[in-house]
């Protein structure tokens, strides 16, 4: 852990907290008070006991999947099943070239970028000033401005700007399938390009879908991702 970086405190799965790390500054929670300065020097995944010796702490790599349970949220954001779901199907891996829009909170926009680091690229686009603005602002300070351009654009209106280029797509917007036709003009050409629609409602879906047949795209499909909790119950006997 070194001056600046910015890291995770972790006490239990409902209580991270971001932090840049920064000499003379105190962590407070109701397990206690943390230096940061006891947190510089040591190896991620450290404990740290409280100042007061009231509870602990763990320090930890600020990951895109704990950066998804505390981004602020500005918007609906993508979680961690669909975010892995729609990472594989979209094939993402080192390398790739990805267009997201909409921005948004950047829940998802931090996970791609990781997964296709350090030579891929992601453009993002936000039409909502202030949201593309603050999401530009947190990829500068996760270290990952060379991976992600993010730009403040409709893209109904605009389009990506973008031609030939991209190995993915993926929409997270209320009127997607005007996007389709931009999307399909920023995909390569040379090889399988794969879209991925992400839509709260089955109206948008049939849209988004229509759409994609009517501009020759093929093996359209539809899922819906749910994660279930096993349940253990006790039953008495008859
Ligand atoms: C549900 S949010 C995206 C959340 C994002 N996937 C995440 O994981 O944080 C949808 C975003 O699309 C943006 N949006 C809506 N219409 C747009 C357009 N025409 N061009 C660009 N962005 C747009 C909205 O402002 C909103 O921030």
């Amino acid at each position: 852990v070194a001056e600046g970086d910015q890291a995770m405190v972790y006490s239990t799965p409902e209580c991270i907290y971001p932090i840049t790390v920064t000499n003379g500054e105190m962590f407070n929670n109701k397990f206690g008070s943390f230096r940061h300065s006891e947190m510089i020097g040591l190896k991620y995944g450290s404990k740290i006991r409280s100042h007061d010796n009231r509870g602990f702490v763990y320090i930890l790599h600020a990951t895109p999947a704990l950066w998804t349970q505390v981004v602020p949220h500005r918007t609906q954001i993508l979680y961690l099943p669909d975010i892995s779901f729609i990472s594989l199907y979209l094939d993402l891996r080192p390398g790739k070239v990805v267009i997201e829009s909409g921005t948004g909170s950047g829940s998802f926009s931090h996970s791609i970028a990781r997964t296709i680091a350090p030579d891929g690229h992601l453009y993002t686009f936000e039409y909502h000033e202030h949201r593309a603005k603050v999401a530009q602002e947190e990829f500068v300070q996760h270290k990952l401005a060379d991976v992600v351009t993010a730009e403040h654009r409709d893209v109904i209106t605009n389009g990506f700007g973008k031609s030939n280029i991209a190995d993915a797509v993926f929409l997270d917007l209320p009127a997607p399938w005007d996007a389709v036709a931009a999307a399909k003009d920023a995909l390569r050409k040379d090889t399988i390009g794969r879209i991925c629609s992400f839509s709260p409602c089955i109206e948008q879906v049939q849209r988004t879908a229509l759409t994609l047949d009517e501009l020759g795209f093929s093996d359209i499909r539809m899922f819906e991702c749910l994660v279930k909790d096993y349940e253990v119950r006790t039953a008495p006997l008859p």
